[in-house]
């Protein structure tokens, strides 16, 4: 009856049967999961989020498979606030990043193309490459006193089937920026051969440090010299930079995200015809979100001190308790919403998260989870109030040191 795409193993890991023991018995746990900003006691501008969605102006069908020009100016003015000059022309507005890969993977890929995807990463990759036909190839982010794309092995995976690579900038959970120099040799194999980059720029405003300006050419040394600004400033391969307002904005429940197309003129004009089509074929943001779509981008500027406070305020405690000689460590990381933290290598990672709930109530994601390389990681969220962070990080750094001990 069903479409061998949708054969998923749909059993529950065994994270989720313990998660699913702890609540059948009424056990409360601490989340480091929780990476749900609506759920992290920001504060936002309530009455004028609401009043941005009652606009009468909805009332009327006016139908754009860009999205409506209105939403795509105050895009295009986000964009020009951080020096990058895009034209609305090269916007389409989506319900989500995820939509926007869709349209994207239909522009790109005939089914059984490839494109290629960083390691770790983002999980929902797998999922979005199968949903429309495609193979996932991966390759690797290899960590020496932060995480670097592995060029040599990205150039080694390409073949004649690899329609785009995929890179995350910032990404998740590594929060690793790309390099410029990494970013020449993307555009350099994109003049040989048909290949677009397609960058995700979901946690870009949330950087530990700022981005330096290329021009200013400080030591490669310094953590955000020769940082990628944004891919939507991409000129030389055709580039497709998807960002939102789930992270921008911390509205996730608002669905509302975009896909920038740019590149060499002639490749730039016939991507956007023909995802003209697949949009207009789809039309999916509503009239109220598009109207309401430059408050809630302004919106931005209340809600991201708030969160940047809190992802700094939490690592840099963590640190702290890190630097007491812990049976821990930290990755590094340089922007995002995680951490990354290595545990003694007396357990798997999923040893280790299991056991963290049933013994010490403390929910943490394993690093197989986003396909870490590396044995014993878990990925924590930096977004839980700081009171609920501390208490699940000492019962980790508790829980380690007496294995260790042990
Ligand atoms: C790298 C990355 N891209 C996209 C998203 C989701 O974006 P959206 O809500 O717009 O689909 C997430 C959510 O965590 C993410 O981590």
């Amino acid at each position: 009856m069903f479409a061998s795409r949708t054969d998923w193993s749909l059993t529950p890991n065994r994270l989720s049967v313990v998660i699913a023991e702890r609540r059948a018995k009424g056990l409360p746990f601490i989340d480091l999961t929780q990476s749900n900003p609506t759920h992290c006691g920001f504060s936002v501008n309530a009455q004028g989020v609401i009043e941005a969605l009652v606009n009468s102006y909805s009332l009327a069908y006016e139908p754009d498979p860009h999205g409506l020009l209105c939403a795509r100016q105050a895009v295009a003015g986000y964009y020009a606030e951080r020096g990058i000059q895009v034209d609305p022309e090269q916007i389409f507005l989506t319900t989500s990043t995820s939509e926007a890969y869709s349209y994207v993977f239909r522009l790109l890929a005939n089914p059984g193309d490839n494109v290629l995807v960083p390691r770790p990463s983002y999980p929902l990759f797998d999922f979005l490459a199968r949903l429309n036909d495609l193979e996932l190839l991966s390759y690797p982010l290899m960590y020496y006193q932060g995480w670097r794309i592995d060029v040599e092995a990205l150039l080694m995976r390409l073949n004649t089937r690899t329609k785009a690579v995929l890179v995350v900038h910032p990404n998740n959970p590594t929060g690793c920026f790309v390099r410029g120099k990494d970013l020449a040799v993307l555009t350099g194999c994109s003049q040989r051969r048909p290949l677009a980059i397609v960058a995700d720029e979901v946690f870009a405003d949330y950087a530990f440090v700022a981005p330096v300006p290329r021009a200013a050419a400080l030591p490669i040394s310094s953590g955000a010299a020769d940082r990628v600004l944004s891919f939507a400033a991409e000129s030389e391969a055709l580039t497709f930079t998807l960002s939102g307002l789930s992270k921008i904005s911390a509205v996730p429940q608002m669905k509302l995200a975009w896909v920038i197309v740019s590149g060499p003129e002639e490749l730039l004009r016939a991507a956007l015809a023909r995802l003209e089509v697949i949009a207009d074929t789809y039309l999916s943001v509503s009239a109220p979100l598009a109207h309401a779509l430059p408050e809630l981008l302004e919106s931005r500027r209340q809600v991201q001190p708030q969160i940047l406070d809190r992802v700094r305020l939490n690592l840099r405690w963590l640190d702290e308790q890190l630097s007491r000689g812990a049976a821990v460590t930290r990755l590094e990381t340089e922007g995002g919403w995680y951490v990354i933290l290595r545990l003694p290598a007396v357990r798997t990672d999923e040893e280790w998260a299991t056991e963290l709930l049933r013994q010490d109530g403390v929910l943490v994601h394993p690093g197989h989870f986003y396909d870490l390389p590396y044995e014993s990681h878990l990925i924590v969220s930096l977004l839980p109030f700081t009171e609920i962070f501390r208490q699940g990080v000492l019962r980790i750094l508790a829980r380690a040191s007496d294995e260790l001990n042990a």
